[in-house]
């Protein structure tokens, strides 16, 4: 997940993932371009849905990094 990727290179985001990838935060909601929202193999799943109405500055292409793989 992209999650992994910050992760995994120890990437210096504050805060990003703070429930490790449990779907009940959403620090670690993303913006894709249009063009690669689309070519996401899954769309998001209720749990995802749910807390991304949570999340700050939602748009029609936000997805939680830690569910997009
Ligand atoms: Fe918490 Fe993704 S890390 S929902």
């Amino acid at each position: 997940s992209l999650l992994d990727v910050v992760v995994n290179n120890s990437l210096d985001i504050d805060g990003y993932g703070a429930c490790e990838g449990t779907v009940t935060c959403s620090t670690c909601h993303v913006v894709l371009k249009p063009e690669d929202y689309d070519r996401l193999p899954e769309e998001a799943g209720d749990e995802e849905r749910d807390m991304l109405d949570l999340a700050y500055g939602l748009t029609d292409t936000s997805r939680l990094g830690c569910q997009v793989t």
